[in-house]
């Protein structure tokens, strides 16, 4: 039945006509589970470091508009991170300005290690500290500076693989370098970390494991596309185990220990983690996070649950 469904002979008679068999493609078409193209990888930040701090020296402020090293997904080419989500890491010398510019798509910031430098967006300079998340809505004029004595590093997560297939992304440069700003104490654009991981241990005497979603201050994810989610795993505990149809890149605020991936063809991958080292984790993975034995660990996670929730995509299991 099969052979004589493939037959597809006849349709030599109709070269030119632009028609192609969908019953030859069908599975690949309706596949029987979500098929990510990205794999699972992570990032040593002790690794990668290094590459920054020569991008530092080398490339200078005026050259690069933004000094960044993209986190390219193993199995595909940048600007993809995982299918959905693009990730890099951003380095600024003491008293560089990353210059003044807006576009469609929406980056947050989640900071690693520096003092003293800013991003200003729309007017409000919001200065920076590790664990803080940041973010530069779409279509808001944003730049960087640095007051401080030594390197400023963050980790940049963008939308921009959204835009490969729905091809309006575009920016614009503000005339002068630095956009007119004033320093905000209280910006709705700013998420301290204190407070993320006062929330997250609030049950940490009773359970291992603890995860909390950021939220804007009118209740909505960051953004139409991107959310981002913090967990805390325990001493010698572990996470809930969970497969999404969202994919995350992860990073890790404190602590050490590794991830435990299973795809949606069964392989198995682990991953282990320190400080500041990021991780790709594909939809429809299940992943289970361990934390050592000797120290309670903490992870930052962006994601594209808010783009799959706004389009009826999400789903989630938990075993
Ligand atoms: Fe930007």
């Amino acid at each position: 039945m099969l052979a004589e469904s493939n037959n597809c002979d006849f349709l030599k008679k109709y070269d030119g006509s632009h028609v192609e068999p969908l019953w030859t493609v069908m599975e690949a078409m309706v596949p029987p589970h979500p098929n990510p193209k990205c794999v699972p990888h992570l990032w040593e930040y002790e690794k990668i470091k290094p590459a920054l701090l020569e991008a530092g020296e080398k490339v200078g402020e005026y050259e690069a508009e933004r000094r960044v090293l993209m986190l390219v997904n193993p199995n595909m080419k940048a600007p993809y991170t995982t299918d959905t989500l693009y990730a890099g890491l951003q380095l600024i010398n003491p008293g560089e300005t990353a210059p003044a510019h807006r576009h469609r798509a929406f980056a947050l910031r989640f900071i690693i290690e520096g003092q003293r430098g800013f991003t200003a967006v729309e007017g409000e300079k919001i200065y920076m500290n590790k664990g803080d998340v940041i973010l530069t809505p779409p279509w808001t004029w944003h730049d960087h500076g640095h007051e401080g004595d030594d390197v400023m590093i963050w980790l940049d997560g963008l939308d921009l693989p959204i835009f490969q297939n729905i091809p309006v992304n575009f920016a614009e440069n503000y005339e002068e370098r630095r956009y007119p700003s004033e320093k905000a104490e209280n910006s709705s654009l700013k998420f301290s970390w204190e407070p993320v991981e006062e929330a997250l241990n609030a049950n940490k005497l009773q359970v291992d494991y603890a995860d909390y979603e950021y939220r804007k201050p009118d209740g909505k994810p960051l953004s139409h596309i991107i959310g981002g989610e913090a967990e805390r795993i325990n001493a010698g505990g572990a996470s809930v185990t969970r497969r999404e149809t969202c994919s995350r890149v992860a990073h890790v605020y404190a602590g050490q220990g590794y991830s435990e991936l299973v795809d949606v063809k069964g392989n198995k991958t682990v991953l282990k983690w320190k400080p500041n080292d990021t991780f790709v984790i594909p939809a429809w993975s299940w992943i289970t996070h361990h934390s050592e034995d000797n120290v309670d660990s903490y992870l930052f996670s962006f994601n594209d649950k808010p783009l799959q929730e706004n389009l009826g995509l999400y789903k989630a299991e938990t075993k």
